[in-house]
């Protein structure tokens, strides 16, 4: 009988070997400047109850309205698979009340996101993020560090091609004070029901709209930049203020609308210029009142995502992604099985002593294992015979330009070390 294969689900993104240690690769260059300032891991679950990114995440968001991954569970209990990273810390910051310790709370996270998006380049159904969040502080030093972790991790990939975006959707007085004059142009406008109604929850997503007559028509609508309170204006000074000090260019884009709805004063975005559609490399916010809205108490907070699939797109498109892939210090090759188990053994102690080693296994000719060493580009090679094994003699050849060195094996590890 034949069994037909299974595929891959629709628009999920994988990653295998060699492709997978250029992944890690980004991963990690992401990663590194949020653990140099502080920042622990999180590791949370990828699903929760629903009610979170409802309420969390907002009902007039696309991710909220079209594209979670919603099921209910075995108890009759609505789950979702996480579409994004903030709520979940939220949710369990205020759970193990890490918010009454030492404040700012400083967090990152990297795992699987899931949104049932129509997948094309760079637009998965399940993807990546790196993310932090620090939440406790409402301060703009904050929102410049903050930033500055993100287009430090882009930096640390080599990436060039880039511009980050900023812009402040203001404190609750900015947001009210503009709503008014919002809704009011917002009425004279010829939209259907589907778009009055994203407009009631939240008129910004109005924005946001791709389709051309809207955008034509909301070319003219005011902007939340120039309604912004005195305070809301110079706390986005400052944060300007200290990005200029760090060195860090920005453009302010006073028409950026960030696809989730719990963002308050500074939002930013960065978007890579060689991405095509999917442009938008990572991106984050302040939000001042997802605490409180998910049952805590009323406290600040700020962090980004940032996209690991779309990085790794990005690295590749500017060639910046070392092309390194595992290469062992010692290929073994045991002659017959008599040697299999001293080429364990002696792997064992290599590694054991920080260094890399491989084995042939299966009983492949020595012509064979030896192309076998030479494609997995070791540094050295050795083939373990009934002679070097009671002798404890080995012949050691050098990849590099074929050298055979004869060693002992108690300065086998001083070989390997140069
Ligand atoms: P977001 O802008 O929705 O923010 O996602 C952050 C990044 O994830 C995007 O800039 C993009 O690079 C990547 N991304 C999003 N959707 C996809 C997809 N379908 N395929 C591939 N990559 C994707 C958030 O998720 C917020 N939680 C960020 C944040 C943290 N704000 C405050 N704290």
């Amino acid at each position: 009988m034949k069994f037909e294969k299974i595929q891959a689900p629709k628009g999920v993104r994988e990653y295998l070997p060699p492709e997978s240690t250029s992944f890690e690769w980004v991963r990690e260059q992401l990663i590194t400047p949020a653990k140099r300032a502080g920042y622990q891991l999180m590791e949370l679950p990828v699903f929760e109850d629903t009610a979170l990114f409802n309420r969390g995440v907002g009902e007039s968001t696309d991710v909220v309205s079209k594209e979670m991954y919603t099921f209910e569970d075995r108890g009759g209990r609505s789950i979702t698979l996480r579409p994004e990273g903030t709520a979940g810390v939220m949710r369990a910051v205020i759970e193990s009340n890490l918010d009454r310790g030492q404040l700012p709370v400083k967090v990152f996270y990297s795992g699987q996101f899931f949104r049932a998006e129509r997948p094309q380049a760079g637009r998965y159904r399940q993807f990546y993020q790196v993310g932090i969040e620090a939440i406790g502080i409402d301060d703009p030093s904050l929102d410049a560090e903050v930033i500055a972790i993100a287009d430090q991790g882009f930096k640390n990939l080599g990436l060039k091609n880039y511009r980050l975006e900023i812009t402040s959707l203001g404190d609750a007085q900015s947001r009210a004070a503009h709503r008014v004059d919002l809704m009011k142009f917002i009425a004279t406008l010829d939209l259907d029901e589907a778009t009055k109604m994203r407009a009631d929850i939240n008129p910004l997503r109005i924005f946001d709209d791709k389709r051309p007559e809207i955008r034509e028509q909301m070319s003219k609508a005011p902007l939340l930049l120039d309604y912004l309170s005195d305070n809301s204006r110079k706390n986005f000074e400052s944060v300007k203020g200290y990005l200029d000090a760090l060195g860090i260019s920005y453009v302010v884009n006073p028409r950026m609308v960030r696809g989730l709805d719990y963002y308050t004063g500074t939002t930013f975005e960065f978007v890579h210029e060689g991405l095509g559609a999917q442009s938008g490399i990572g991106g984050g916010g302040r939000y001042d009142g997802l605490m409180e809205t998910l049952g805590g108490q009323s406290l600040s907070g700020i962090g980004f995502g940032l996209g690991v699939d779309r990085a790794l797109l990005a690295a590749i498109a500017e060639e910046s992604v070392p092309l390194a892939s595992f290469t062992s210090d010692l290929f073994i090759i045991p002659l017959g099985d008599e040697n299999k188990g001293f080429a364990l053994s002696l792997a064992q102690d290599i590694r054991r002593a920080g260094k890399s080693a491989e084995i042939a296994f299966g009983d492949r000719s020595l012509k064979g294992a030896m192309k076998g060493a030479d494609k997995s580009g070791a540094r050295f090679v050795a083939v373990i015979g009934d002679e070097e094994r009671d002798s404890g003699q080995l012949e050691l050849k050098r990849m590099s330009d074929g050298t055979v060195l004869s060693v002992k094996i108690g300065e086998l590890l001083s070989v390997l070390e140069n």
